[in-house]
């Protein structure tokens, strides 16, 4: 849906907008469009807003409008909420994240009294979400003194703004400017007529050398992608890929895991963790505060390989793509997992590194003919299509059961074999992506417990 198209074909409550704001909301929201999301407006005013919204964003959006005003209430309607309350008033804006999540987009559209922007700025930008987007239109008042603005004002927001652009530098001042959070966690501030648009976002600030001539086709692929990376180019599609690793007594291969992943990619890891050693559980407990956007689940016995990926595909809020990733795995280089999305078309079961089986879980034997196995130590999945199976079970070979499933039913071409992906799983060969022990936990934890 057109934002633009949507606001010119308006019959319905009034939108209080400018025209020359849709071409921005377009730039910065449009990749927001059909996800799920949370999405906040700060001033309802006569509602129109916050029906347009409901419709660019599509079904799978929280649509939420706070206002000062209890009149405003009355907008209120299935798919769009409204809180009544003060943008000034941290302890209201904590509670509209308490009950409807972290915002991943809020616009604001309130007041315009350039101490209240600043003070819900300041409060709510944090807790947006780690690749979120915050708005603040009609900044003209900026420069009105009826809402605090001046020219000279530092406490406008738009000069606030402009220090802000020196936070984004401030590894570079050689020690003037201090980092903070601004540094950390913004990848650009744009500015324009009326708005800025402040997207946050992870900058990994490693000098790139330059690829000598023997760089290998892939080797430019990768870099590639670094750069589009670093432009901002981001696919919000990736870094909205759970990542699911299940453990059991090893927190270190789990901290080596996340840490060598969190090099390149910042998605949600979720750990389903078996360990029945207190002091294991808690070296893995300890991860979670080591490292941001990592979700333990702690079972306090051997859930066991299986059965833990079942229960995270079951009871999760994992969406439609995921990525499981045994604990051993470490992350080489950046760009595998835009890979493995590149293989993995809709209507397909999963991607990574397929092998024959037999039926009883082991390679075929001479003679016997086996069937395409998908191996759990790397590979990426659509959920609606697993589901559609036996998940995966308490055995040697996790995937056994809806890998024979499939074949039974010749639907094993909805699993496909990537060649590095394969290459990176076998021993003692070249790694490209992921380097990964053969048989790393289960040797450390007693064997893969065949049943
Ligand atoms: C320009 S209107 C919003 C228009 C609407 N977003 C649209 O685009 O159609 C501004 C709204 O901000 C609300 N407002 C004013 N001061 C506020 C405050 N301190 N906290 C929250 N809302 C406030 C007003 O009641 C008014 O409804």
């Amino acid at each position: 849906m057109n934002a633009w198209a949507e606001f010119l074909n308006n019959n319905d409550k009034l939108i209080h907008k400018f025209e020359h704001y849709f071409p921005i909301y377009e730039r910065h929201f449009k990749s927001y469009a059909n996800k799920s999301l949370v999405f906040l407006e700060i001033g309802v005013g006569e509602g129109g807003s916050l029906q347009l919204w409901r419709k660019f964003f599509g079904p799978l959006a929280v649509i939420v409008g706070i206002d000062i005003d209890p009149n405003c209430k009355r907008h209120e309607s299935p798919g769009i909420n409204i809180r009544i309350g003060d943008q000034s008033d941290s302890v209201f804006l904590d509670s509209i994240i308490k009950e409807f999540g972290t915002p991943d987009i809020v616009l604001d559209n309130g007041s315009h009294i350039q101490a209240h922007v600043l003070k819900s700025f300041l409060h709510l930008y944090p807790k947006v979400s780690k690749n979120g987007i915050y708005l603040i239109e009609d900044l003209h008042t900026a420069y009105w003194p009826e809402f605090g603005g001046g020219i000279e004002n530092p406490n406008t927001f738009i000069n606030f703004s402009k220090r802000c652009v020196d936070k984004i530098n401030a590894y570079y001042t050689r020690g003037a400017i201090q980092s903070d959070l601004i540094t950390s966690q913004t990848r650009s501030i744009a500015f324009y007529d009326s708005v800025i648009c402040y997207e946050k976002g992870y900058i990994n600030r490693r000098n790139l050398t330059p690829k000598s001539r023997s760089s290998t086709d892939v080797d430019t692929v990768n870099s590639q992608r670094v750069f589009d990376k670093l432009c901002g180019r981001i696919d919000h599609q990736i870094d909205s890929i759970p990542i699911v690793t299940i453990n059991y007594n090893t927190p270190e291969l789990v901290g080596d895991l996340i840490g060598s992943l969190r090099n390149f990619y910042r998605n949600r890891v979720y750990i389903i963790d078996g360990s029945d050693d207190p002091e294991k559980a808690a070296g893995v407990r300890a991860l979670t505060m080591k490292y941001d956007n990592v979700e333990l689940i702690p079972f306090g016995y051997n859930i066991h390989h299986g059965p833990g990926m079942a229960w995270a595909f079951a009871n999760l809020n994992l969406g439609n793509k995921v990525l499981v990733m045994d604990s051993d795995c470490t992350v080489l280089k950046n760009g595998f997992l835009e890979s493995m999305v590149e293989h993995l078309k809709e209507d397909m079961y999963g991607v990574g590194c397929l092998t024959p089986i037999s039926e009883s879980g082991y390679p075929p034997k001479e003679g016997e003919v086996g069937f395409p196995y998908l191996s759990a130590v790397l590979m990426l999945l659509n959920l609606q299509i697993v589901k559609q199976f036996p998940l995966p079970t308490k055995h040697g070979a996790p995937m056994l059961s809806p890998m024979l499933t499939l074949h039974k039913q010749g639907l094993s071409h909805l699993l496909k074999n990537i060649d590095w992906v394969f290459e990176d799983l076998t021993e003692n060969s070249a790694k490209r992506y992921i380097e990964h022990p053969w048989q790393g936990t289960s040797s450390r934890t007693g064997g893969y417990h065949l049943s």
